[in-house]
């Protein structure tokens, strides 16, 4: 794409895309499920996926397959130039310094995990403090736990104003005074709220914490650019921004991954192999043992094509109007709680309703063909700490419509009927 174009549709507004249109690329939103038209508002778990993306993982299967970086043959050199190819354009998408600065994982967990276990198991000591917020999902809670266990290091955390979804950073230089890293979701998965992350990641350089951004839930649908927010790490999966499941990236400054010891040991992360030592690749290969997702990264780099082309603005702008929606027609129901912040929420609304359980809700919805999500949201301690055991949650994404924000609304009203 000429960089003139893109930077043009990553600004355009919600207006000027043809949202419906777009369903059109998307096979699985023509499925019915249980005798009704499929409304998939469960986008925070896991986006669905145009052709584009599943023709570009099957065009390379039946094209280009190879292992890569080790073959002297024609195959190998086109998964090569695919797999490198998609580290670019993820470099782009980004907005990164390098793409030696991007490593593919399976996922964000696995990215999280990886900075656990290398420059956070390298550098950090018994007693130093690693600083989480109250609001992170457990793949950012429990490698630190995991972490903290093992060298005697702490966790402390920014807190959760409550149901309005906020961080009280009002201690927030206190608490870096005595940390050594900051690690933090940009868009929670469970309030929808947008945290600050370059004001967050400001304060932590100039207290000289290590920060790490968890992108799973805003990379795929706003703007993420890891120069503008300066952070140290930032991580996303592939499969919540339209690409395939196995997939994930992580971006680390790049002096900082010149610096780490390698995540795990294998082939693709070596130089040299003796029986008794080895030597380590640069970065990022030093963190990619074993033969890579290639596939996965070939439909990676077709879907961030694709989110660019409709624009990241637009995307984002569109989400919050349906979760808008969505919230203003749930508010009229007497006794609900709705978590997360009034103003500038993400896609997603969490409630709890006065007359009906958020798994029997969802349950229920399913048999009229919406896809909800309920339970804790691999968010147990907050929700703990805001006192339930369970939500429902339903989260938006492009190819979602207004229509489908009133069907479900709809079926809501139907499903509590059966309650009251
Ligand atoms: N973290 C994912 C979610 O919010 C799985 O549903």
């Amino acid at each position: 794409m000429n960089p003139r174009a893109k930077t043009a549709t990553l600004a355009r507004s919600d207006e000027s895309v043809d949202w419906t249109a777009l369903r059109d690329d998307f096979p699985i939103l023509r499925e019915t499920v249980n005798g009704h038209p499929l409304v998939y508002l469960d986008n925070a778990a896991s986006s669905q996926k145009p052709h584009q993306v599943i023709d570009a993982v099957r065009r390379y299967y039946e094209h280009d397959n190879a292992n890569v970086h080790r073959g002297i043959h024609e195959l190998s050199n086109r998964a090569t130039e695919a797999y490198e190819g998609a580290r670019q354009r993820v470099a782009d998408y980004l907005n990164a310094g390098s793409r030696e600065e991007i490593i593919f994982t399976r996922g964000t967990t696995e990215g999280l995990n990886l900075v656990a276990n290398t420059w956070a198991l390298d550098k950090l000591r018994q007693g130093d403090t690693i600083l989480l917020t109250e609001m992170e999902h457990h793949s950012n809670l429990v490698p630190w736990q995991i972490l903290a266990n093992r060298i005697g290091a702490k966790l402390d955390f920014i807190e959760v104003t409550g149901d309005d979804g906020q961080l009280d950073l009002q201690w927030l230089d206190e608490q870096l005074a005595r940390a050594r890293l900051l690690s933090l979701t940009h868009i929670s998965n469970t309030m929808g709220t947008v945290n600050p992350v370059a004001e967050i990641c400001a304060r932590a350089r100039a207290a000289g914490v290590v920060t790490v951004v968890d992108a799973a839930q805003s990379a795929g649908h706003a703007l993420v650019d890891v120069q503008g927010i300066d952070c140290d790490f930032l991580t996303f999966s592939g499969h919540k921004t339209c690409g395939p499941t196995g997939i994930g990236v992580l971006y680390g400054r790049r002096e900082l991954l010149e610096a780490m010891p390698p995540y795990q040991g294998g082939g693709e992360m070596i130089l040299k192999v003796g029986y008794r030592d080895s030597t380590f690749n640069v970065a990022p290969h030093k963190f990619e043992a074993g033969t890579p997702n290639v596939a996965g990264a070939v439909g990676l780099h077709a879907a961030l094509d694709y989110l660019d082309t409709i624009g990241r603005k637009a995307i984002f702008e569109h989400d919050q109007r349906l979760a808008k929606r969505a919230c203003e027609h749930l508010a009229e129901i007497d006794g609900i709680r709705i978590f997360g912040p009034a103003e500038g929420r993400s896609g997603l609304v969490s409630f709890v309703l006065p007359d009906a359980h958020a798994l029997d809700l969802a349950t229920m919805a399913d048999q009229k063909g919406v896809a909800l999500r309920a339970g804790h949201h691999c968010n147990q301690p907050l929700l703990a700490k805001l006192g339930v055991a369970a939500t429902t949650r339903a989260s938006f994404y492009f190819y979602n419509t207004e229509a489908e924000v009133d069907r479900f609304i709809e079926v809501l009203h139907g499903v509590r009927k059966l309650f009251v």
